[in-house]
Order: C-alpha cells, then sequence, then structure tokens
C-alpha cells in the first residue's frame, strides 16, 4: 500500500454495536496521536442509541451524517450513507478507512472506500452463517464488506478459516480477538448502581432474567413466540423477574409493548445506556437474546445464554458450552429456559466464565498492523 509518512485514519460507525465495538479503536488510535491522524466519522443510522455510545466511551465525530429517519428502509440507509461517506472521504482524503462488522453502515463505509481507491480495514472480518437471508441483511453486508477489504481483522481462528475457504489472501488476514471484550472488560469493571428501583431490587433477587430481542427475522410472529414464552417462564418461576430493554425500533414495539406492558414481573424498559447495560448483563442469572454483541460478552461474564434464532455466526460459544441455539419456538424456549432455572448442576456447567472471543486486547493487535503497514520508519 502506498502511504504517507504520518497516516490519517478514517473510523467509521453508526449504530450501537459497530460503536461499542469500534470504541476501543478509536480510543487507541487516539493514543497514538504523535504517529496517527485520526477522523471519526459517524452515519447516524441510530440515533438516540448512538449518542449513548459515543458519551460511555468519550468519542467526538469529526463528522455527522445525521440520516436516521422513522422507520428507515435499507434502500434509504444504503443511499444516505453512501452519499455521505463519499463526500467525507473525498475531504478527508484518509490513508485507510476502518469500520466494524456487517450493519449497512459497514458495508457501505467500505463501498464508499473501494469508489475512492482508498484501502478498506474490516474489524470484526470472517462471520458467517452460509444462509443468506439468516441474519438478514447482515450475512450479506459482511460478505460484500470482505470482497472490498485489504486488512481482514478477524475476531477468531474460525473466523480466519471463514475467509480463507472464500479465498481470501492469508497475509491479510490478522486474528486479532474481538474488540468487544475490550469494551466490556473496561466498563464491567466500574461500580455501578442501578437507577431503577424495580430493576435494583430484580438484580439484587439473583434471578433476574436479561432478554433483548430487534432482529429483522424475528419481527411480527417469532417475536410474539418470544414474549409468550417468557410469560409461561414467569408463571412457572415464582422468584423470576424478566428486564427486557426493548430497542428503539417501533417494529419491535408493536409487538412487544401490547403483550408483555401489563405482564406480571416483566419489566420493559428503555435502550440503557452502555455502561448499565453491561451492569445488566453481569446481574442477571440468564440472559436470552437475539443479539450477537450479548453473544459474545455473557462467556466472559459466566452468564448462561439462550440464542433466539435459527442460525448463529458465533458458534465459538456454543462450542464452548456457554450458549446454546433455540430459535424462537414457543416451547422450545420454555423448555430450555426452565431446565435452566430448576436445575442447578445444568446451569452450572453453562455459566462457567470463559472468554473464546478475546481476552481484551484486540485494540492494541490492530493498532500494531495498522502501524506495520502505514508507517514508513527510516
Ligand atoms: C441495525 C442493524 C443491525 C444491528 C442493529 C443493532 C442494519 C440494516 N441493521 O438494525 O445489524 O444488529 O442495528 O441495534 O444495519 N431507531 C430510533 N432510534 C435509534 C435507533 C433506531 O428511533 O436510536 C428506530 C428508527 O425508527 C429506525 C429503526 O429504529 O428507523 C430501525 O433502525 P435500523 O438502523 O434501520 O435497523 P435496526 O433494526 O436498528
Amino acid at each position: 500500500m502506498n502511504s504517507p509518512k504520518r497516516p490519517k485514519i478514517l473510523a467509521v460507525c453508526g449504530t450501537r454495536p459497530d460503536t461499542v465495538k469500534m470504541a476501543p479503536v478509536v480510543n487507541e488510535l487516539k493514543r497514538h496521536a504523535d504517529e496517527v491522524d485520526l477522523v471519526l466519522a459517524v452515519t447516524g443510522q441510530h440515533r438516540e442509541m448512538l449518542v449513548q455510545v459515543l458519551e460511555a466511551f468519550d468519542l467526538h465525530p469529526d463528522y455527522d451524517l445525521n440520516i436516521m429517519s422513522a422507520r428507515q428502509t435499507l434502500v434509504q440507509i444504503t443511499t444516505r450513507a453512501l452519499a455521505g461517506l463519499d463526500s467525507v472521504i473525498k475531504k478527508v482524503r484518509p490513508s485507510l478507512v476502518l469500520a466494524q462488522g456487517d450493519t449497512t453502515t459497514t458495508f457501505i463505509a467500505g463501498l464508499a472506500a473501494f469508489y475512492n481507491k482508498t484501502p478498506f480495514g474490516h474489524v470484526e472480518a470472517g462471520l458467517r452463517t452460509d444462509n443468506k437471508y439468516d441474519p438478514y441483511p447482515e450475512e450479506v453486508n459482511r460478505r460484500l464488506t470482505g470482497v472490498m477489504t485489504d486488512l481482514h481483522f478477524a475476531p477468531t481462528e474460525l473466523a480466519k478459516r471463514n475467509l480463507l475457504s472464500e479465498g481470501v489472501k492469508e497475509e491479510s488476514i490478522f486474528v486479532t480477538g474481538n474488540t468487544v471484550i475490550d469494551a466490556l472488560l473496561g466498563i464491567a469493571a466500574r461500580e455501578h448502581t442501578f437507577e431503577d428501583p424495580a430493576i435494583r431490587a430484580a438484580a439484587e433477587s439473583g434471578r433476574m432474567v436479561l432478554l433483548t430481542a430487534h432482529r429483522r427475522e424475528n419481527w411480527g410472529e417469532p417475536m410474539r413466540d418470544i414474549c409468550l414464552a417468557v410469560k409461561e417462564i414467569i408463571r412457572r418461576n415464582p422468584d423470576v423477574t424478566v428486564v427486557f430493554p426493548m430497542h428503539k425500533n417501533p417494529i419491535v414495539r408493536d409487538t412487544v409493548v401490547p403483550e408483555l406492558g401489563e405482564a406480571e414481573r416483566v419489566i420493559l424498559t428503555e435502550p440503557p445506556d452502555y455502561v448499565p447495560f453491561v451492569h445488566l448483563m453481569k446481574a442477571s442469572y440468564l440472559i436470552l437474546t437475539d443479539s450477537g454483541g450479548v453473544q459474545e460478552e455473557a462467556p466472559s461474564l459466566g452468564k448462561p445464554v439462550l440464542v433466539l434464532r435459527k442460525t448463529t455466526e458465533r458458534p465459538e460459544g456454543v462450542s464452548a458450552g456457554n450458549a446454546r441455539l433455540v430459535g424462537t419456538d414457543f416451547d422450545t424456549i420454555v423448555r430450555e429456559a426452565d431446565k435452566l432455572l430448576g436445575d442447578k448442576s445444568a446451569y452450572e456447567e453453562m455459566a462457567r466464565a470463559q472468554s473464546p472471543y478475546g481476552d481484551g486486547h484486540a485494540a492494541g493487535r490492530i493498532w500494531e498492523i495498522i502501524r506495520s503497514r502505514f508507517i514508513n520508519y527510516g
């Protein structure tokens, strides 16, 4: 790669998860301000949920494209982000564009970099389910991103193998661990008290179940089945409280609020900031989720996870025994949750703390790779 002596890196993010996972990289680059210039651009694909993550990690975007609109379509996100990022790249003229994960912001950052013939680095490269509609649109977003990538920062050996099997050159793949563990460990170590007394009581009871669900494949009927299963779990386990931080997407809330709004021992909340969310995970007994990041974080905190999806691009947690794929079928969710809530030894087996996704030093490795590629010593 042809690069100036002092590289300029353009980091791009836009939603809650890609910003959480990009934050350790951005902060690592900031620590090396004597060697590298950092420019942070956010698309604003998410508005409120993005702002709280920026605050949690003390990130200050240089560019905010503010693209979000109510009930936005994939085409709207794509076209607005592409036009916006294209002009940012033309103005900044970076040596490298960096983006994380599989959101539409990520894919478009890769495309805008490609159109401007600018090298692109993909953080969390190589995750695959091999089902183009599950998760939708993320599986195709990350595949397309991979095609445009020059530096693949793979979180695990399995992710590296996925890339190799698609013909990606080995010298462009680096196994770094997942940056989400860097973000998590820093925040889990902070002291925290929950503001909401109901959540405080649920957390202190030791039997709080944390639930998150937002994926497009789960909109409508599957989301309804998840809600019905929650009511049944509550009915069978009188000491359990379910806390459900709801995604901002109104399509999610259209199903969840009518089903669970009045349910006993179910607390529906606004999506908490990342810091309280980490502490909710830490205080929970069991986690039910369709989120990717939560699947990665929970094993480090020693929390069993029931994954509310048919497929996962994160089988490492399933192999390690911390996670189980249960889908969205009512009976399966109730049965698996009941097993963990009722059988101490089944619970202990899944609750072993381990970290198949990283050791908390991924961002440092990514910086060293960028430095070796872009800084000419001598
Ligand atoms: C997006 C990502 C998904 C990621 C998820 C994490 C895409 C296509 N999807 O899905 O990969 O797992 O983020 O959250 O990139 N909204 C608000 N305020 C916010 C955020 C969202 O009001 O702070 C509402 C808006 O009405 C918006 C809707 O949620 O139209 C959907 O947001 P969108 O980014 O299109 O999809 P997500 O479901 O959030």
